[in-house]
This record gives structure tokens, sequence and C-alpha cells, in this order.
């Protein structure tokens, strides 16, 4: 099930953090601030029987969604968790009506390119030496339907 997070489960989601993102991991203050202070913000978690096996942080800013973080426990991986909460975000920024949703990644990380482009969403440039270490990033977008009258801009 993909529900809101909560700070309660910010101590699993530090060490899926520290597993995932060896090199730059999110600390449990970001995951905070991202929660209590980003007014767009929407933090939601994967929890199967109790445990939380994936998170995402994504931005709904007026007519633009930008998803900021997805992962998924790595024992997890394969199992279609990452595009289910690929289709949540989708949905949900089709329902707030934005134009577009927007992501960066890392130019080695097959696996999320792999599911992005599953989801539509095409390399648009390149952000040389994006990341701590050097490395680049692509940022990748995919065109969404904008505001229709079925549209939910209430938050
Ligand atoms: C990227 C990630 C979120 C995918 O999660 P997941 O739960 O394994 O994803 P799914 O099981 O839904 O698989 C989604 C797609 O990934 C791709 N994929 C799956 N296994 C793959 C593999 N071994 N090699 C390459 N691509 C693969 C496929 O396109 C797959 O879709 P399909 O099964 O319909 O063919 C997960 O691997 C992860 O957390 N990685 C580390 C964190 C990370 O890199 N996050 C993204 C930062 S930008």
């Amino acid at each position: 099930m993909i529900r809101p997070m909560t700070k309660e489960d910010l101590p699993a989601i530090a060490a899926m953090e520290m597993e995932l993102f060896p090199g730059s991991p999110w600390p449990q203050a970001e995951f905070l601030y991202e929660m209590e202070e980003n007014p767009f913000a929407h933090l939601d978690v994967y929890e199967e029987n109790g445990e939380i096996l994936g998170y995402m942080d994504w931005w709904v800013t007026y007519e633009q969604a930008q998803l900021a973080n997805i992962a998924v426990a790595r024992k997890a991986w394969g199992r279609g968790i990452g595009s289910a909460m690929m289709d949540h975000c989708v949905s949900g920024a089709e329902k707030a009506g934005c134009e577009m949703l927007s992501l960066e990644v890392r130019v080695s990380n097959e696996r999320a390119i792999a599911l992005y482009e599953k989801y539509g969403f095409i390399k648009a440039a390149v952000r040389r030496h994006y990341y701590e270490n050097g490395e680049d990033a692509h940022l990748m977008i995919k065109p969404l339907g904008g505001l229709t009258d079925d549209s939910d801009i209430s938050d």
C-alpha cells in the first residue's frame, strides 16, 4: 500500500538511503524539512506487512511537477514497487493539472532510466557535473495533460 510518509518512518528511510545512495544519502533532517517546511512536497511510502519497502518525494509547483527522490529497498527490486510508485506520482501530477513531470538521474543509473523510459520520460538535456562526485545527470521529462475540467488544484 502507498500512504503518506510520517515522522515515525524516518529511521527506516534513512537506513535505506544509506544502503541505496552510499555516497550521497539524504539525512533524516532533509526528509523532515520536506515534510514540514516544503509546501510543494508530497512524501509517500510503499508499505507491505508493516515494513517500508519504498519511498518517494515529489513536488507539485504550479503547472510543473518534479520527482525529487524515489527508492525501493534492494531486496524488493524487480517486484513492481518502483512502477507502482511511478503510477502514483504520474497520476497525482496529472490530477493536479501539471503540464510536465521532470527529474534528474545519474547517467550511470541504467535501471532507473529504464523505469523512467517505461513511463514515457525522454532525455531532455545533460546537466554536467550535477552530482557531488562529478557525475552528469540526465534531465528527463514527461509531458502531461495540463489543466482539465477534472483537475484538483485544491493544494
Ligand atoms: C530504480 C528503482 C526505484 C526501481 O525500482 P523497482 O521496484 O526495482 O522497479 P520495478 O520492479 O517496478 O521495475 C521497473 C522497471 O525497471 C527496469 N528494470 C527492472 N529490472 C532491471 C534490470 N535488472 N536492469 C535494468 N532495468 C531493469 C524495467 O524497465 C522495469 O520495468 P518492467 O519490469 O516492466 O520491464 C530501484 O532499483 C531503486 O530504488 N534503485 C536505487 C535508488 C535509485 O537509483 N533511485 C532513482 C534515483 S534517480
